[in-house]
Protein backbone atom coordinates (compact mmCIF):
# COMPACT_ATOMS: atom_id res chain seq x y z
CA UNK A 1 0.00 0.00 0.00
CA UNK A 2 2.72 2.20 0.87
CA UNK A 3 4.65 1.31 -2.42
CA UNK A 4 1.55 2.77 -4.34
CA UNK A 5 1.40 5.90 -2.42
CA UNK A 6 5.48 6.48 -3.39
CA UNK A 7 4.85 6.10 -6.83
CA UNK A 8 1.40 8.38 -7.32
CA UNK A 9 3.39 10.95 -5.40
CA UNK A 10 6.77 11.17 -7.15
CA UNK A 11 5.93 12.40 -10.17
CA UNK A 12 3.84 15.29 -8.15
CA UNK A 13 7.32 15.72 -6.24
CA UNK A 14 8.89 16.37 -9.51
CA UNK A 15 6.67 18.69 -10.54
CA UNK A 16 6.36 20.95 -7.41
CA UNK A 17 10.08 20.65 -7.59
CA UNK A 18 10.39 21.62 -11.24
CA UNK A 19 7.96 24.68 -10.49
CA UNK A 20 9.88 25.99 -7.93
CA UNK A 21 13.31 25.43 -9.84
CA UNK A 22 11.16 27.73 -12.85
CA UNK A 23 10.09 29.70 -10.41
CA UNK A 24 12.94 30.93 -9.09
CA UNK A 25 14.46 30.96 -12.19
CA UNK A 26 12.14 33.23 -13.44
CA UNK A 27 11.50 35.58 -10.39
CA UNK A 28 13.47 35.25 -7.01
CA UNK A 29 15.93 32.84 -5.39
CA UNK A 30 13.80 32.60 -2.22
CA UNK A 31 10.49 30.58 -2.27
CA UNK A 32 9.13 30.68 1.41
CA UNK A 33 6.05 27.51 0.60
CA UNK A 34 4.67 26.58 3.92
CA UNK A 35 6.92 27.53 6.37
CA UNK A 36 9.82 26.58 4.19
CA UNK A 37 12.55 28.16 2.52
CA UNK A 38 13.42 27.04 -0.75
CA UNK A 39 16.61 28.94 -1.96
CA UNK A 40 17.32 28.90 -5.78
CA UNK A 41 14.69 26.55 -6.44
CA UNK A 42 16.77 23.88 -4.49
CA UNK A 43 14.79 22.75 -2.00
CA UNK A 44 16.98 20.06 -0.87
CA UNK A 45 18.59 22.93 1.20
CA UNK A 46 16.90 25.16 3.35
CA UNK A 47 17.18 26.94 6.26
CA UNK A 48 14.66 27.70 9.26
CA UNK A 49 14.39 30.75 11.63
CA UNK A 50 17.14 30.74 13.91
CA UNK A 51 15.14 28.60 16.72
CA UNK A 52 14.59 25.21 18.17
CA UNK A 53 11.67 23.56 16.89
CA UNK A 54 8.94 22.73 19.65
CA UNK A 55 8.28 19.19 20.41
CA UNK A 56 7.03 17.48 17.44
CA UNK A 57 3.15 19.05 16.99
CA UNK A 58 0.93 17.95 13.66
CA UNK A 59 1.88 21.30 12.21
CA UNK A 60 5.53 20.34 12.49
CA UNK A 61 4.84 17.76 10.98
CA UNK A 62 3.05 18.74 8.37
CA UNK A 63 6.19 21.12 7.49
CA UNK A 64 8.47 18.07 7.40
CA UNK A 65 6.46 16.42 4.90
CA UNK A 66 6.75 19.65 3.02
CA UNK A 67 10.75 19.52 3.20
CA UNK A 68 10.70 15.70 2.61
CA UNK A 69 9.12 15.96 -0.73
CA UNK A 70 11.83 15.70 -3.33
CA UNK A 71 13.19 12.55 -1.63
CA UNK A 72 11.21 9.19 -1.74
CA UNK A 73 11.72 7.81 1.58
CA UNK A 74 13.37 4.26 1.60
CA UNK A 75 14.16 2.34 4.93
CA UNK A 76 17.57 0.46 4.36
CA UNK A 77 19.55 -2.06 6.42
CA UNK A 78 22.65 -1.23 7.89
CA UNK A 79 24.63 -4.72 5.60
CA UNK A 80 22.73 -2.73 2.66
CA UNK A 81 23.89 1.14 3.50
CA UNK A 82 27.45 -0.91 4.35
CA UNK A 83 27.62 -2.65 0.96
CA UNK A 84 26.14 0.90 -1.39
CA UNK A 85 29.18 2.74 0.49
CA UNK A 86 31.63 0.15 -0.27
CA UNK A 87 30.54 -0.47 -3.84
CA UNK A 88 30.63 3.56 -4.30
CA UNK A 89 33.83 3.43 -3.16
CA UNK A 90 35.01 1.15 -5.35
CA UNK A 91 33.49 3.46 -8.13
CA UNK A 92 35.51 6.46 -7.27
CA UNK A 93 38.64 5.03 -5.74
CA UNK A 94 40.56 5.25 -8.99
CA UNK A 95 38.64 9.40 -9.52
CA UNK A 96 40.86 11.34 -11.47
CA UNK A 97 37.85 14.01 -12.18
CA UNK A 98 39.71 17.37 -10.65
CA UNK A 99 43.11 18.37 -10.67
CA UNK A 100 43.47 17.03 -6.63
CA UNK A 101 43.95 13.52 -8.11
CA UNK A 102 47.84 14.04 -9.38
CA UNK A 103 49.08 14.88 -5.34
CA UNK A 104 47.47 11.85 -3.64
CA UNK A 105 48.76 9.55 -1.69
CA UNK A 106 45.07 7.98 -0.79
CA UNK A 107 41.66 8.86 -1.68
CA UNK A 108 40.03 9.72 1.57
CA UNK A 109 36.49 8.49 0.96
CA UNK A 110 34.97 9.03 4.97
CA UNK A 111 34.32 6.37 7.94
CA UNK A 112 32.13 5.66 10.52
CA UNK A 113 28.83 3.60 10.79
CA UNK A 114 26.87 3.18 7.70
CA UNK A 115 23.21 4.38 9.83
CA UNK A 116 24.69 6.80 11.77
CA UNK A 117 22.26 9.18 12.71
CA UNK A 118 24.73 11.86 13.04
CA UNK A 119 27.33 12.66 10.12
CA UNK A 120 30.33 15.27 10.49
CA UNK A 121 31.39 17.06 7.12
CA UNK A 122 34.90 18.44 7.21
CA UNK A 123 36.88 19.88 4.43
CA UNK A 124 39.12 17.94 2.50
CA UNK A 125 42.30 15.78 3.65
CA UNK A 126 45.29 17.10 5.39
CA UNK A 127 48.55 15.23 5.20
CA UNK A 128 48.31 12.93 7.89
CA UNK A 129 44.75 11.83 6.44
CA UNK A 130 46.40 11.85 2.90
CA UNK A 131 49.17 9.29 4.18
CA UNK A 132 46.17 7.22 6.14
CA UNK A 133 43.72 6.96 3.61
CA UNK A 134 41.16 8.28 6.45
CA UNK A 135 39.49 10.86 7.76
CA UNK A 136 40.49 13.27 10.41
CA UNK A 137 42.80 11.55 11.84
CA UNK A 138 45.63 13.88 12.28
CA UNK A 139 45.78 16.69 14.84
CA UNK A 140 42.46 18.86 13.40
CA UNK A 141 41.05 14.89 14.33
CA UNK A 142 42.16 14.32 17.66
CA UNK A 143 39.89 17.92 18.37
CA UNK A 144 37.16 16.06 16.77
CA UNK A 145 37.69 13.47 18.45
CA UNK A 146 37.28 15.35 21.77
CA UNK A 147 34.03 16.93 20.58
CA UNK A 148 32.50 13.77 19.20
CA UNK A 149 33.25 12.13 22.88
CA UNK A 150 31.87 15.52 24.71
CA UNK A 151 28.44 15.54 22.34
CA UNK A 152 27.69 12.05 23.71
CA UNK A 153 28.33 9.75 21.05
CA UNK A 154 31.55 7.45 20.62
CA UNK A 155 33.24 7.63 16.82
CA UNK A 156 32.25 4.73 15.49
CA UNK A 157 28.33 5.70 15.63
CA UNK A 158 28.72 8.58 13.41
CA UNK A 159 29.96 9.16 9.60
CA UNK A 160 32.69 11.23 9.04
CA UNK A 161 33.66 12.46 5.39
CA UNK A 162 34.87 15.52 3.45
CA UNK A 163 33.72 18.01 1.13
CA UNK A 164 36.68 16.99 -1.36
CA UNK A 165 38.07 13.51 -0.83
CA UNK A 166 41.63 14.22 -2.09
CA UNK A 167 44.39 16.49 -0.24
CA UNK A 168 44.59 20.21 -1.52
CA UNK A 169 48.53 20.86 -1.71
CA UNK A 170 49.49 22.64 0.97
CA UNK A 171 46.44 22.35 3.27
CA UNK A 172 45.15 25.10 1.32
CA UNK A 173 41.14 25.64 0.58
CA UNK A 174 39.86 23.48 -1.57
CA UNK A 175 38.67 25.55 -5.16
CA UNK A 176 35.71 26.37 -6.57
CA UNK A 177 36.13 23.27 -10.03
CA UNK A 178 37.45 21.16 -6.88
CA UNK A 179 34.30 21.38 -5.04
CA UNK A 180 31.91 21.09 -7.51
CA UNK A 181 33.78 17.83 -9.20
CA UNK A 182 33.53 16.00 -6.24
CA UNK A 183 30.59 17.16 -4.42
CA UNK A 184 28.56 14.49 -5.84
CA UNK A 185 30.57 11.89 -3.86
CA UNK A 186 29.09 13.55 -0.48
CA UNK A 187 26.06 14.06 -2.10
CA UNK A 188 25.93 10.36 -2.55
CA UNK A 189 27.60 9.19 0.65
CA UNK A 190 24.46 11.51 2.46
CA UNK A 191 21.91 9.43 0.01
CA UNK A 192 23.11 6.06 1.16
CA UNK A 193 23.90 7.11 4.93
CA UNK A 194 20.54 9.12 5.35
CA UNK A 195 21.55 10.66 8.26
CA UNK A 196 19.33 12.55 10.51
CA UNK A 197 21.68 15.30 11.61
CA UNK A 198 24.62 16.47 9.73
CA UNK A 199 27.39 18.81 11.49
CA UNK A 200 29.30 21.28 8.72
CA UNK A 201 33.34 21.52 10.45
CA UNK A 202 33.76 24.76 8.76
CA UNK A 203 32.41 27.70 6.41
CA UNK A 204 33.97 25.52 3.65
CA UNK A 205 32.10 22.34 4.47
CA UNK A 206 28.61 24.41 5.11
CA UNK A 207 29.04 26.54 2.13
CA UNK A 208 29.06 23.36 -0.28
CA UNK A 209 25.96 21.70 1.79
CA UNK A 210 23.93 24.41 1.85
CA UNK A 211 24.76 26.00 -1.51
CA UNK A 212 25.14 29.51 -1.03
CA UNK A 213 28.08 31.54 0.91
CA UNK A 214 27.87 33.14 4.10
CA UNK A 215 29.67 34.34 7.66
CA UNK A 216 29.97 31.83 9.69
CA UNK A 217 28.48 34.03 12.35
CA UNK A 218 25.36 34.33 10.35
CA UNK A 219 25.13 30.29 9.29
CA UNK A 220 26.26 29.06 12.79
CA UNK A 221 22.95 28.84 15.71
CA UNK A 222 20.34 27.58 13.67
CA UNK A 223 19.03 24.84 11.93
CA UNK A 224 19.34 24.39 8.38
CA UNK A 225 17.90 21.34 6.20
CA UNK A 226 20.09 19.48 3.26
CA UNK A 227 17.53 17.22 1.98
CA UNK A 228 15.94 15.24 4.80
CA UNK A 229 19.15 16.18 7.47
CA UNK A 230 19.22 19.21 10.26
CA UNK A 231 22.26 20.91 9.32
CA UNK A 232 24.26 22.21 12.15
CA UNK A 233 27.17 24.19 11.35
CA UNK A 234 30.10 25.31 13.61
CA UNK A 235 34.10 25.85 13.03
CA UNK A 236 36.35 23.50 11.71
CA UNK A 237 38.50 21.74 14.46
CA UNK A 238 41.61 23.26 12.80
CA UNK A 239 40.76 26.63 13.89
CA UNK A 240 40.15 25.74 17.37
CA UNK A 241 43.26 24.51 17.04
CA UNK A 242 44.72 27.41 15.97
CA UNK A 243 42.21 29.92 17.88
CA UNK A 244 41.52 29.04 21.27
CA UNK A 245 38.77 31.05 21.76
CA UNK A 246 36.34 29.44 19.72
CA UNK A 247 36.08 27.03 21.88
CA UNK A 248 33.21 28.35 24.23
CA UNK A 249 31.08 29.12 20.48
CA UNK A 250 31.60 25.61 19.50
CA UNK A 251 30.25 24.61 22.67
CA UNK A 252 27.05 26.61 21.56
CA UNK A 253 26.73 24.97 18.28
CA UNK A 254 27.09 21.44 20.23
CA UNK A 255 24.51 22.41 23.14
CA UNK A 256 22.17 23.24 19.95
CA UNK A 257 22.94 20.26 18.58
CA UNK A 258 22.20 18.27 21.32
CA UNK A 259 19.00 20.57 22.64
CA UNK A 260 17.36 19.20 19.39
CA UNK A 261 18.83 15.99 19.77
CA UNK A 262 17.44 15.52 23.16
CA UNK A 263 13.96 16.50 22.29
CA UNK A 264 13.65 14.37 19.10
CA UNK A 265 15.77 11.02 20.43
CA UNK A 266 16.83 11.60 23.86
CA UNK A 267 19.03 8.31 24.41
CA UNK A 268 22.16 10.07 25.88
CA UNK A 269 23.19 11.42 28.96
CA UNK A 270 23.23 15.25 29.51
CA UNK A 271 26.31 17.20 28.05
CA UNK A 272 28.65 18.22 31.10
CA UNK A 273 29.81 21.75 30.75
CA UNK A 274 33.41 21.81 30.79
CA UNK A 275 35.96 23.68 33.35
CA UNK A 276 35.77 27.33 32.51
CA UNK A 277 39.74 27.06 33.08
CA UNK A 278 39.35 23.90 30.41
N1 LIG B 1 40.57 18.53 8.03
C1 LIG B 1 39.48 18.21 7.33
O1 LIG B 1 38.70 19.06 6.91
N2 LIG B 1 39.26 16.93 7.07
C2 LIG B 1 40.05 15.95 7.49
O2 LIG B 1 39.76 14.81 7.21
C3 LIG B 1 41.19 16.32 8.26
C4 LIG B 1 41.42 17.61 8.51
FE1 LIG C 1 38.00 13.02 -7.68
FE2 LIG C 1 37.21 14.39 -5.56
FE3 LIG C 1 39.69 13.51 -5.67
FE4 LIG C 1 38.92 15.50 -7.26
S1 LIG C 1 39.03 15.55 -5.01
S2 LIG C 1 40.11 13.71 -7.88
S3 LIG C 1 36.81 14.90 -7.71
S4 LIG C 1 37.83 12.26 -5.57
Amino acid sequence: MSSEKHQSATPIAERIEQFLYQHAQMYSPDIFLLGTHYREGRSDRTTTKPEIPEKPSASRNDRDAVKSIPVVGEQRSVNHRAQLLDEFYQEIKDCQKCKLAKGRTHLVFGAGAPDARLMFVGEGPGREEDLQGLPFVGPAGQVLDRMIKRLGFERDEVYIANVVKCRPPQNRDPQADEVEACFPYLQRQIDIIQPRYIFCLGRIAAHALLGYKAEMATLRGRIHYYKNSKVFVTYHPAALLRNQKLFWATFEDMKLFRKVYDQEIGDKPPMETPNKRA
